[in-house]
């Protein structure tokens, strides 16, 4: 039985980390050949939820190893070259070593002092992605767990820049309609209402609509509201569309607003030398989220939140209690706390530095590169077929498509592609999610894994027409 002196000091742990880590490598290499889901039952389900907490400990290697047979192992492949739905998480391995050994050390990067090395690497990444979106010196950021984090940090600055704390309740953020959910959320949080949130209709393209946006805004402002801010995409979630930067840009300037740019998804490219110019805007912004854990291949619970003016987000964050006084630091050593929500945080920025330094930027921007083929070659694929309809051609790793044959309702085929997109995830091959487009129930491809090829994407679509003509024929005949 454990004593209380094995609790920190748990050599058996150690052993079993040894152990564990070199099975979960040699497993890995067949990732490949596994199906995409490995779905839980529910009688699984019942077995997790009837496990108790006992009074008594459990030899370690019977409980890990119960947990990576009844827990681990049920998941969506995210990091399956052909996991192609919501944002996949094709995660290096060099930020999964990065992570080992962050969490190895247990670094509190909370406070430049802790960990002075890793909060000053954290800092001089912030400043090289800073300089990549066009800001200059006086810019800063955070690492962050994610894009939801990293949107309402900026929109708390943004808040706190634009309207006094009298003037909150009237402010107002613009946001499209295909902005990402967590915008709305960050919004509400920090006390925006729903009723000051203007959801901007987009164009064909799904681009924020600026004739609609800077009518709105002379619409607020003729109301007694007080405008803050607009939030640009840059890489929406259902298409991978790029908002108009340098319009909004315009727009924020002649009505003092503030722009926050949500690049969760796309932000990356501005590490691609050749598509890094469709972001051209994008310095005009005032805030940035960009998404490691995305499409740079980090391991999650790592993402960016930039700023061009670091001193807004001092103006919100910092605080001075007694008990950190000792932590207190030099005017360029920024400590964490001061600048974002958290105290205790993990040193995420540190698994990044590692992949760029083993990589290096020009193979990651390739690697960004790789995913606008992806999605070319199954658009290639796709226009083979003319019952296909393409709502959205490739763009930015995304493209968004329908079976649409011609004697169907508009139900029958939201019901069709629903079915496509639920047997292709049971046989296992391909991970091909929905999404709606334009109030259609639409198949969606987000391709961005380095090792997915051209084979993988020509092939899924090859099996989608298969699935297709299967369900069409036994929907017809019902
Ligand atoms: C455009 C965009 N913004 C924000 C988010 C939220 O990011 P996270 O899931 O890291 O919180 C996502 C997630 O997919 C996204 O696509």
């Amino acid at each position: 039985m454990m004593n209380i002196h094995e609790i920190v000091l748990n050599t058996q742990s150690e052993r079993v980390a040894v152990e564990f880590i070199q099975k979960f490598c040699s497993e890995k290499q067949d990732l490949y050949d596994q199906k995409i889901l490995k779905e839980a039952d529910k009688s699984q389900i019942t077995k997790i939820k009837n496990m108790s907490i006992p009074e008594k400990g459990r030899s370690i290697d019977s409980v890990v190893n119960e947990m990576i047979k009844d827990i681990y192992q049920y998941r969506y492949l995210t990091n399956h070259p052909r996991f192609l739905g919501f944002i996949p998480g094709p995660a290096s391995t060099i930020s999964w070593l990065g992570d080992i050994i962050t969490s190895a050390y247990n670094l509190h990067a909370g406070s430049f002092m802790n960990c002075p090395t890793a909060s000053c690497i954290e800092q001089e990444l912030i400043h090289w992605f800073c300089s990549q979106a066009g800001y200059s010196n006086e810019a800063g950021g955070l690492f962050v767990s994610g894009g939801s984090m990293a949107n309402m940090t900026a929109l708390c600055a943004a808040r706190d820049k634009i309207l006094t704390e009298n003037q909150q309740h009237l402010g107002v953020a613009y946001v499209s309609d295909q902005t990402h959910s967590s915008v709305a959320k960050g919004l509400r949080i920090i006390g925006i209402s729903n009723s000051r949130i203007r959801k901007i209709s987009t164009d064909m393209n799904f681009r924020m609509d600026i004739k609609q946006l800077e009518c709105a805004i002379q619409s607020d402002i003729a109301e007694g509201l007080i405008p803050f801010a607009v939030i640009a995409s840059v890489g929406t979630t259902n298409t991978g569309s790029i908002d108009p930067l340098e319009e909004i840009a315009f727009l924020c300037k002649q009505y003092k607003l503030w722009m926050h740019v949500d690049g969760a998804f796309g932000a990356s490219v501005l590490l691609s030398k050749k598509y890094k110019h469709l972001l051209k805007g994008i310095e005009n912004s005032d805030s940035i989220s960009w998404d490691a854990h995305k499409w740079l291949f980090q391991t999650y619970g790592c993402g960016m939140v930039l700023v061009k003016d670091r001193t807004n987000l001092v103006n919100s964050y910092h605080t001075n209690p007694e008990y950190l006084k000792d932590l207190e630091t030099e005017d360029d050593c920024i400590n964490a706390y001061d600048i974002g929500m958290e105290l205790t945080r993990p040193a995420r920025g540190l698994k990044l530095w590692l992949t760029l330094q083993v990589v290096g930027s020009d193979v990651l921007g390739e690697a960004i590169e790789h995913g606008f083929l992806l999605a070319e070659w199954a658009e290639d694929e796709l226009k083979k077929n003319r019952e296909v309809e393409i709502l959205s051609p490739a763009q930015l790793a995304i493209i968004n498509f329908r079976y649409a044959p011609q004697t169907f309702t508009e139900e029958q085929k939201d019901a069709l592609n629903q079915m496509i997109s639920k047997k292709m995830l049971e046989d296992g091959y391909a991970g091909v999610f929905t999404t709606e487009l334009n109030g259609k129930k639409v198949l969606r491809i987000c391709a961005i894994h380095p090792d997915a090829t051209e084979y993988d994407m020509r092939s899924t679509v090859e099996r989608l027409n298969q699935y297709y003509k299967e369900i069409y024929q036994s929907m017809k005949e019902e």
